[in-house]
């Protein structure tokens, strides 16, 4: 089970404390949250914040893409720090290319689902991905509701790897909390993005440990 605080909850006065409270809490991985103002109608930050705190942890950085036109980033972002780069399925006939050049850049590639979106839009790429993200929230703000109807295409994205003897993580985002974070490793998740559930600890330290023994003991149960 991997944790993944999403930075777009920290305070944004100070991104480099922040992400050093992240990274003393436990969480394997760091969540940043790339919003281009078109694809979501909201607009978080760029590379060089990602650049700036590159230095202060040794987090993998997990970086979601909600932009119209990532291809215009992945460089940037690559160069910046970038150990996955997540672009959304929903782009349609630009996915086969997003996915080839973030290869090409050597780094992890990740797929995001949103809620409306079919999950069997995301078939044609199970085998080119390292990371299947299923949006558990309509992107563009944190702090919203999780909608449990996405709990089936975590099944399906469990089955589908199963079925083909794949490898790609399954990753939820958007309204994780410890509940919720245990109704989706039931369904098979395994990565869970928190953003708003984990910095509003002032003892972030222990609400990600909880998050993950709970998400563990959930997913063993089934
Ligand atoms: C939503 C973002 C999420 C967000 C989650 O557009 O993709 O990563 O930070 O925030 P919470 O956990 O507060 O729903
Ligand atoms: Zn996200």
């Amino acid at each position: 089970m991997i944790i993944a605080p999403s930075l777009l909850a920290s305070d944004y006065c100070r991104f480099g404390a922040e992400a050093v409270r992240a990274d003393r809490s436990g969480a394997e991985w760091l969540h940043l949250d790339i919003m281009d103002g078109h694809f979501v109608p909201n607009i978080s930050f760029g590379p060089e914040v990602v650049r700036r705190i590159r230095p202060l942890t040794k987090m993998f950085f997990d970086v979601h893409l909600m932009c119209s036109q990532p291809e215009v980033v992945l460089e940037p972002f690559q160069k910046a720090g970038a150990d996955l780069l997540t672009v959304h399925v929903e782009l349609g006939d630009a996915v086969e290319s997003l996915i080839w050049k973030i290869r090409s850049l050597g780094k992890q590639v990740g797929l995001a689902v949103n809620p409306p979106t079919n999950i069997n839009a995301a078939l044609p790429f199970l085998a080119k991905i390292d990371l299947l993200l299923v949006m558990t929230v309509n992107p563009g703000f944190g702090g919203q509701p999780f909608i449990a109807e996405m709990l089936p295409k975590i099944e399906q994205a469990r089955r589908w790897r199963e079925e083909r003897g794949l490898k790609y993580r399954i990753e939820v985002d958007g309204g994780i909390n410890q509940e919720t974070a245990k109704e989706c490793a039931r369904a098979g998740a395994d990565t869970f993005v928190s953003g708003t559930a984990l910095f509003s600890h002032r003892m972030m330290k222990s609400a990600v440990r909880k998050m993950r023994d709970g998400a563990a003991a959930a997913a063993r149960q089934g």
